[in-house]
């Protein structure tokens, strides 16, 4: 359990879980630490110079590292991070790691190693990469392309989530614990994309295309070539099928079902997001 004295440190506390997260613990009147670049002292996992005064006074952290565990060389900065904390006393860490990721696997070993009173949330693919990250724009557009088939995803909410990072941290009994996250179904891109047309009342259509396609497609809108290798990597390692299974963590985290994804179409449609 978290001391309730101190601060939490949320890394990448302004993105999909850990706004959320940091939302949750102010509610209860916790104290709470943003971590990353737009904040004062800044937090940048690329700049190691400001790890140490991010993790002064803190009493935990929640470590969600940037861009993705899968990117060679995060397991190293994840250890290194972890290490740092636990050698200036601050032991409990939360991890958000990936399901079925090599990388994100190694990270979660080296959190371990390093001492900590670690706890590792390990996550299928979030709902709100349709809506917060980089699939907003061609759903705008009315078709989405991806190198992937008809391979079954658990989408998992990113609510779901930050409510099982929230217990975790607050509640005794979960050092030492994985917890596998995933939403309650399985779904192909194809499925998602209909649910979120269906939901936002338009007409949206989805096409896979080959590899060798979609990285001309995004080399074209000019992204970090570093983006263009995650987004391939992501779509041939972790979306072979090897992730076609649900897990019970939110079950056990919080003693209820996971958020269904028409749900989260349905409020995320509502929002207005989806609509031209
Ligand atoms: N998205 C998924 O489906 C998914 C699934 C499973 C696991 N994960 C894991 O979840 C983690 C977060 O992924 P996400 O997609 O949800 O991203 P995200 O949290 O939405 O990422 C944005 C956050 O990272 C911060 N950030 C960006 N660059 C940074 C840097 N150099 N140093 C420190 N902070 C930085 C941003 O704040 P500033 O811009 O202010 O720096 C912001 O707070 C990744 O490690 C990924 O492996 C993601």
């Amino acid at each position: 359990m978290n001391d309730a004295s101190k601060p939490t440190l949320i890394l990448g506390g302004t993105g999909k879980t850990g706004r959320r997260l940091a939302e949750r613990l102010t509610a209860q009147g916790l104290q709470v630490r943003i971590g990353s670049r737009s904040v004062t002292p800044a937090f940048d996992w690329r700049d190691r110079t400001t790890w140490p005064r991010a993790l002064e006074g803190v009493g935990a952290v929640y470590i969600s590292y940037y861009p993705d565990l899968a990117v060679p060389g995060a397991a190293e900065a994840v250890g290194a991070f972890a290490e740092l904390a636990v050698q200036r006393g601050v032991t409990r860490l939360v991890l958000l790691s990936g399901r079925g990721e090599t990388e994100a696997r190694r990270a979660e070993e080296m959190l371990k190693a390093s001492g900590a009173d670690w706890t590792i949330l390990r996550c299928a693919w979030f709902s709100q990469n349709f809506s917060e990250g980089f699939l907003v724009e061609s759903l705008l557009g009315g078709e989405v392309a991806l190198p992937v088939g008809n391979v079954g995803e658990p989408f998992v909410d990113a609510d779901d989530i930050a409510e099982a990072a929230f217990v975790v941290l607050t509640q005794p009994c979960h050092v030492g614990q994985l917890y596998e996250l995933t939403g309650p179904r399985l779904l192909s891109f194809a499925d998602a994309v209909a649910e979120i047309g269906k939901a936002a009342g338009r007409d949206i259509r989805f096409i896979r295309i080959s590899h060798a396609e979609f990285t001309a497609a995004v080399a074209a809108q000019q992204l970090p070539a570093e983006f263009v290798w995650l987004i391939n990597e992501l779509f041939t390692e972790v979306l072979d099928g090897r992730n076609e299974s649900l897990a019970d963590g939110i079950q056990r985290v919080l003693g209820r079902a996971p958020k269904d994804f028409s749900a989260y179409a349905t409020e995320t449609a509502a929002s207005g997001i989806w609509s031209n």
